[in-house]
């Protein structure tokens, strides 16, 4: 690409042309630019946007072998994410997770290192690859008890432990939008010679604003996956994975991409990774205002509301850049950094102060609001804000959050769910410590690093099985993969041992409400577990 013209979206354009033409169809996809749909409810939507919906034909590139407009939309893309290369995806982080596993241990048996609190993606890209996967256990923030990521030093060690590890994969930030400093963990494996790789799911907006944490790639990491649609504002699905640097061989990766993704990828979702890229990149800082106009009406009208906290790093945000200048002059990682340094600012992390509510039970009030969080634990409510949030729903959320807090106050003590003692602000804070938060996104395991893990595509053989009610599930070997959703953390994959902590949890989450994706009952009464008597492996 000559010159840069951050103004344009070559996918969007060509679209828009595409259909001014008014071509008869004789082609794939089957609803002929929605006609298909003429006569049918849904067809006012349906209509709009199957008239972009086309395929590879003369004049619209190929998403496996960009040449014109989508190679022209990527390299926008890598402009405005600061990346040498950037590839839409069409099945979301997802795709981009598996595609990076399979291009760092291309052969099964190869070793990666990893936290155990991962997207289902990265198991499944683990069972895909047949990764030899060592987990490395996340720092926990002492505040709220929840897990971040792990320590340099954890990473260090790991791959003193294990020199064969083709790569470290990190997620970065967590689901609270909580978050440390990535450029030690780049440092320690480059110095080691291999790859950084970061799910970054969550923070496809991260150093765009200066009250924005530092994204990966400017924190020195060599592979990252972002969901566009989630934080930005492309459509569902899509997504983006950037790299840089010299350790991931770019070829491979593009073919793996080829062989995740399909063959026939959505011209509407890659035009919408094109405007969201747009909208940003040519407003730059300015796209934030509003959004960050409508967390600050938030954030200003709880501080007059004592009765609900805000979950914040407990010193100054990172400030933009992040440590990659320490990075790239090769300085060694800093000792003991901060488990949670960087909080997104479009993640309102709210609780309870009073302890009188738990999480599970202020998002059920929120949403008999009519107002839908993104997610709740046992204590916390997780609300996402972004460029598109407007003042007046922070307004609204705060009316909603007042008339709560007066309905509440006459609960009496233990009516709560998720919390069983009612605590005076202050106390939820202080109380809180790993053990007692029920978050999904938290899974230890038991040692700082954990012995190899061999995962594979084996299937469960079920005459080697049972089922049996999950109250009694405490020391035996998990034979299916257990998913509270969202967020969709695998708890147990087939193969691991269950805890008394784990079943604990499993069963306050299902107390809670949540929904099990995966298992066979997914009311979670029943888990299915290996039997040693019928040969069962474990
Ligand atoms: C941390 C993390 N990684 C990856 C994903 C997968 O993203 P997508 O839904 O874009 O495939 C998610 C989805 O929730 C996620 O939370």
């Amino acid at each position: 690409m000559d010159k840069v013209e951050p103004g344009r979206a070559p996918v969007y354009e060509m679209l828009e042309q595409y259909r001014a033409k008014g071509n008869l169809s004789y082609h794939v996809p089957g609803h002929k630019n929605g006609e298909a749909y003429r006569f049918s409810e849904g067809a006012g939507f349906l209509d709009e946007v199957m008239r972009y919906d086309v395929t590879e034909i003369t004049g619209t590139d190929d998403l496996h072998h960009p040449e014109g407009v989508i190679q022209e939309a990527q390299e926008l893309a890598a402009d405005c994410f600061g990346a040498e290369m950037s590839f839409f995806l069409v099945g979301g982080s997802t795709a981009g997770n598996l595609a990076l596993i399979l291009t760092v241990c291309p052969e099964p048996g190869m070793t990666l290192i990893l936290q155990r609190n991962v997207h289902k993606s990265v198991i499944h890209g683990l069972m895909l690859a047949g990764v030899r996967a060592v987990f490395v256990e996340p720092q926990i923030d002492p505040v709220s008890g929840l897990a971040v990521a792990p320590a340099a030093e954890t990473v260090q060690a790991a791959l003193a432990a294990y020199p064969e590890a083709a790569a470290v994969l990190v997620t970065m930030p967590n689901y609270y939008g909580m978050g440390s400093d990535l450029a030690p963990l780049a440092l320690a494996c480059h110095t080691r010679g291999v790859p950084l790789l970061v799910d970054e799911a969550h923070g496809a907006h991260y150093g765009q604003h200066p009250a924005l944490p530092a994204g990966a790639l400017m924190c020195g990491a060599d592979g990252v996956v972002q969901s566009t649609h989630k934080m930005l504002a492309a459509l569902t699905m899509g997504a983006m994975l950037h790299v840089q640097g010299p350790l991931l061989d770019r070829t491979l990766l593009r073919q793996r991409l080829a062989m995740v993704q399909s063959s026939s990828p959505s011209y509407p979702v890659m035009a919408s990774l094109d405007l969201a890229r747009r909208l940003v990149h040519s407003q730059r800082a300015g796209a934030f205002t509003a959004g960050l106009a409508a967390v600050d009406v938030l954030r200003r009208g709880l501080a007059t509301l004592p009765r609900y906290g805000l979950l914040q790093p407990a010193q100054p945000l990172q400030p933009l850049g992040g440590g990659a200048d320490a990075a790239a002059a090769g300085d060694t990682p800093p000792q003991g950094m901060a488990a949670y340094c960087t909080q997104d600012p479009f993640k309102a992390v709210i609780y309870d102060a009073a302890g009188v509510l738990g999480g599970f039970e202020l998002q059920r009030r929120l949403e008999a609001e009519g107002i839908v969080p993104e997610m709740s634990d046992d204590r916390h409510v997780v609300l996402a804000f972004s460029l598109g949030s407007k003042a007046e729903d922070s307004q609204r959320l705060l009316d909603a959050l007042r008339r709560i807090a007066a309905e509440a106050a006459d609960c009496p003590e233990g009516a709560s769910s998720g919390t069983s003692a009612r605590l005076h602000p202050g106390e939820a804070e202080a109380s809180a410590s790993p053990s007692q938060n029920n978050s999904t996104w938290n899974i230890f395991t038991d040692a700082l690093i954990s012995k190899p893990v061999q995962f594979s595509l084996k299937p469960v053989n079920i005459l080697q099985t049972e089922s049996i009610r999950l109250e009694y599930s405490a020391g035996r070997t998990a034979a299916e993969i257990v998913i509270p959703y969202p967020p969709g953390i695998p708890l147990l994959y087939p193969g691991e041992k269950v805890t008394k902590d784990i079943t604990t949890r499993l069963i306050g989450l299902r107390q809670g409400g949540t929904k099990f994706q995966a298992c066979a009952d997914p009311a979670l009464q029943q888990i299915v577990v290996y039997n040693i008597k019928k040969g069962g492996d474990v």
